[in-house]
């Protein structure tokens, strides 16, 4: 620790003496809060990388049985590899962020074919693979191979801004650099693995966004915020812009014994799963107004629309309604296409989400209907 960082001062401590401050504080925080995850301690790189992919933007109890699920189904990269797409899709349903599912199977195909089945063991390979970014690299790098890369998120974040009284805005692409560097000087480098894990874990149990655990915390007589009586104000965030709505109307398409599904393959949300053929609407009085009797032959009998369905994502919020359209045989359905029509019997429609990936908002209209 040659250079000094500015926000190291506490009542004149030195800077080493308040790193190792921090650290002890830290992991007398960790030995007396354990919080037992299958993942911890796993020293195969393949199952340390699918926890942490399965991890980003999930909470770890929603995460826990999709985890177990794919060790189980798939024990190695190999078998990953090996996996139809719709496969991996279907076990990933209902986690959300399928980008996910699919960069998870291409970097298994990836490390199975070029790599000949060796997990990559360094920062900078492990960061090459497609769906991690830095935090994810750096987790992989620690908890698989002990390399001193500290991992930076919301809940590191939070932390340091905290500890150390800093006001950047975490959302600021600046703050990035000077965050990283500060975590940086505080990892344990003898043990990065331990190092991260305790900053994860205390991140999401005690220094928690709302109402943190201060008044137990080992940490707070040189925690700034709480000296200060700031924590409420830390991290400083630039305000978030709102979420954008999407409007959908699905038409429920229906010929005798099959259902009209299709893949989506769009550069867009939800690429990969299955879905009826979608009306989009920019504008709400539109997607509220429209009935798609408009859109179909005289013969075809069309059911009043659905309640509004809704789903959050992280950027955008989507609102649904569906319309079930039965055909006659007299009409031809070749003009679907491209497509699937899937022989479903028409009491059970919901059976369609046994087999196929759907997104959250149409299997939750499937389980409705039943
Ligand atoms: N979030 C991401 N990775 C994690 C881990 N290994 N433990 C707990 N929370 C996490």
């Amino acid at each position: 620790m040659s250079e000094r960082h500015s926000v190291f001062e506490a009542d004149g401590m030195s800077t080493t003496t308040e790193i190792s401050f921090f650290r002890s504080g830290l992991y007398a925080w960790a030995s007396s809060n354990p919080r037992p995850m299958p993942w911890k301690g796993e020293k195969d790189p393949y199952k340390i990388w699918l926890s942490e992919i399965i991890l980003q933007q999930t909470r770890v109890e929603q995460g826990l049985p999709y985890y177990e699920k794919f060790v189980q189904r798939y024990p190695t990269v190999q078998q990953l590899a090996e996996a139809p797409e719709d496969e991996v899709f279907k076990l990933w349903e209902g986690l959300g962020y399928y980008t996910r599912a699919r960069n998870l199977h291409a970097a298994a195909r990836y490390i199975a074919g070029e790599l000949h089945g060796k997990f990559p063991s360094t920062y900078a390979a492990i960061r090459d693979l497609k769906g991690v970014g830095d935090y994810t690299a750096a987790a992989i790098a620690s908890f698989g191979f002990n390399l001193p890369h500290a991992v930076l998120d919301g809940n590191v974040y939070r932390i340091l801004a905290r500890y150390f009284g800093i006001e950047t805005p975490t959302d600021l692409p600046a703050a990035k650099k000077e965050f990283s560097k500060l975590a940086q000087e505080l990892l344990d480098e003898t043990n990065p693995a331990q190092f991260n894990q305790a900053m994860m874990d205390f991140g999401a149990m005690c220094c928690t966004p709302a109402k943190p655990g201060c008044l137990t915390c080992p940490m707070k007589k040189n925690c700034r915020a709480f000296q200060q009586n700031r924590v409420d104000e830390l991290p400083v965030r630039i305000k978030k812009a709102a979420r954008k709505q999407r409007y959908f109307l699905y038409a429920v398409v229906r010929q005798g014994q099959h259902t009209f599904i299709r893949k989506r393959s769009d550069q867009d949300i939800w690429k990969g799963l299955y879905e009826f053929p979608c009306l989009e609407f920019d504008d709400r009085k539109a997607f509220e107004a429209a009935d798609l009797r408009a859109y179909f032959p005289a013969g075809a009998q069309v059911s009043k629309k659905s309640e509004t369905y809704r789903q959050i994502l992280t950027h955008r919020e989507v609102l649904a309604n569906f319309q079930e359209i039965h055909l006659p045989p007299e009409i031809s359905a070749a003009e679907m296409a491209p497509g699937l029509w899937v022989n479903c019997s028409p009491t059970l429609l919901n059976e369609l989400e046994k087999k196929f990936a759907f997104p959250g908002i149409i299997t939750g209209f499937l389980k409705k209907i039943i």
